[in-house]
């Protein structure tokens, strides 16, 4: 596919993105009342990540990865602290502003792939066009090239419970892309699908990414997914270990593994 077949497409409605900075979370802070009492679940998480950049965050169960995730997406507010996708402040404002940010900004992969059970592949894939008042037939090119791409075409006609695992998050994969956002993420796309479909799900992902270049952040407990990213990040009781994150990946599966093992987590 070339780079952006349609580049008028994201420029639309948006802010002009800040020197390449797609994601920056400043001190964000998320609370939550447990027996009466305010807890941290995510504490000062301070990151950026770059236009293109491919990250992973690894951690413990429970140590706030879906929540910090949630938020970076806007689908939660942070009790305290700022995220900021694109140059647009998804802090802020009612849950309208973060929705309207998040359907031309953010692509989101579930672990349970939530496609429409009614639907077809090809109405899952294009349904976020169809939110934004766009018609898929406008960006025919581009849906047949996604498709291409991550292997789904002969699937489009069919419903979702036609398919396997590692089918049916290769056509999420294709739903959160077809936007063409800028940042994506991922809560553990690996996490229900075999180890041969995880980690072809996880190279196409890099390499759509790349084609796009898109900024992908990905949950996983998977040391080998984490290995095919250029930095890991480590959370631990809700707050980034800035000490032992990785960069300038891929790395091997055995170092992602020690520094798990060092960290104890
Ligand atoms: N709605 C909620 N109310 C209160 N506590 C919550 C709520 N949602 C999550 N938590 C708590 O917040 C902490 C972090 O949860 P979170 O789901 O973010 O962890 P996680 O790192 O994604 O775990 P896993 O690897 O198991 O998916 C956990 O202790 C969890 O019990
Ligand atoms: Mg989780």
């Amino acid at each position: 596919m070339s780079s952006n077949p349609d580049p008028g497409a994201r420029a639309a409605g948006s802010a002009p993105s800040d020197g390449g900075a797609v994601l920056e979370a400043r001190s964000v802070f998320r609370l939550r009342q447990v027996d009466g009492r305010d807890l941290p679940i995510v504490r000062d998480v301070s990151f950026g990540l770059r236009r293109g950049e491919f990250a992973t965050i690894m951690g413990p169960s429970g140590s706030g990865k879906s929540t910090l995730l949630h938020l970076l997406a806007g689908l939660d507010r942070p009790s305290a602290g700022e995220v900021r996708v694109d140059g647009e402040d998804l802090s802020g404002g009612d849950e309208e502003h973060r929705a309207a940010i998040r359907r031309r900004k953010i692509g989101f992969i579930f672990q349970f792939f939530h496609l429409l059970p009614d639907l077809t592949v090809e109405e899952n894939i294009t349904l976020p066009l169809r939110i934004l008042g766009e018609s898929p037939r406008r960006h025919r090119e581009r849906v047949d090239s996604l498709c291409g791409l991550l292997g789904v075409e002969k699937l489009r006609a069919r419903q979702p419970a036609a398919l396997s695992g590692g089918e049916m998050q290769r056509v999420s994969i294709a739903r959160a892309l077809v936007t063409q956002p800028p940042l994506v993420l991922a809560d553990e796309p690996t996490g229900n699908l075999s180890s041969k479909a995880g980690e072809e799900v996880v190279a196409l992902l890099r390499d759509v990414c790349t084609e796009l270049q898109a900024t992908i952040l990905l949950v996983t407990h998977n040391p080998r997914d984490a290995a095919a990213g250029d930095r890991v990040l480590f959370l631990h009781d809700g707050a980034l270990l800035h000490h032992a994150e990785l960069n300038g990946g891929p790395f091997d599966v055995a170092d992602v593994f020690h520094r798990l093992q060092e960290l104890g987590v």
